[in-house]
């Protein structure tokens, strides 16, 4: 079921997530919504909070990324067919120097800006099958993992801008969180009022 994703500017977006218990009611059914809405919307990456809940998932599909001709045979090889679901994810490490990449968000439609981050990060998390792993990972892999971490810790991108960039940036993120702009999927705003 393809679910509607919260836009800029609702409070559960600001939200620490609590971590998942192996019980947790249909877990197996959220996951399957979740992957099929971040398909839906064309996503490398979808976390939990987009769909309203405050909890840590997060899943991510570099797929699309390894057609860029920009990368080495290697690292479309590493963002080929990459597909994983991140439960309970807790970054042990951010290392290297700061990269930019121009990053967008499901969430905030429209809106790419420049964001510098760390090139390496190790993160431990529960697959689905809840076993845990920790592991490594680098460039646009890290990439998304971190901007997806982000979300389960209540960041979002835009956070990250210089001053500057966040003033030229407000008109148009409270104009999404009202709802005034056109996303090709489904969203939840949570400046519409009711009713009208
Ligand atoms: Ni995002």
């Amino acid at each position: 079921m393809i679910l509607p994703i919260v836009a800029y500017g609702d409070p559960v977006l600001r939200k620490v997530g609590v971590d998942v218990a192996s019980d947790y009611p249909k877990l197996k059914e959220l996951l399957a919504n979740m992957w099929e809405t971040m398909y839906n919307a064309k996503g490398v990456g979808l976390a939990a909070p987009q769909i309203g809940l405050p909890i840590r998932i997060f899943l991510v599909d570099t797929t699309p990324f390894a057609d860029d001709e920009g990368l080495s045979e290697e690292e479309q090889k590493a963002l080929d067919g990459f597909k994983k679901a991140f439960i309970n994810a807790e970054i042990e490490e951010e290392e290297g120097e700061e990269w930019i990449f121009n990053e967008g968000c499901l969430s905030i439609p429209d809106v790419r800006e420049d964001v510098k981050r760390k090139p390496t990060v190790r993160i431990s998390y529960l697959d689905e099958d809840f076993k845990s792993h920790t592991e490594t990972y680098d460039g646009l892999l890290a990439r998304v993992i971190q901007h997806e971490y982000d979300h389960i810790e209540g960041v979002l991108f835009t956070d990250k801008l210089s001053g500057l960039k966040k003033r030229l940036l407000k008109g148009r993120l409270t104009s999404i969180s009202k709802g005034k702009i056109s996303a090709d999927y489904r969203m939840r705003f949570p400046d519409i009022k009711k009713g009208r």
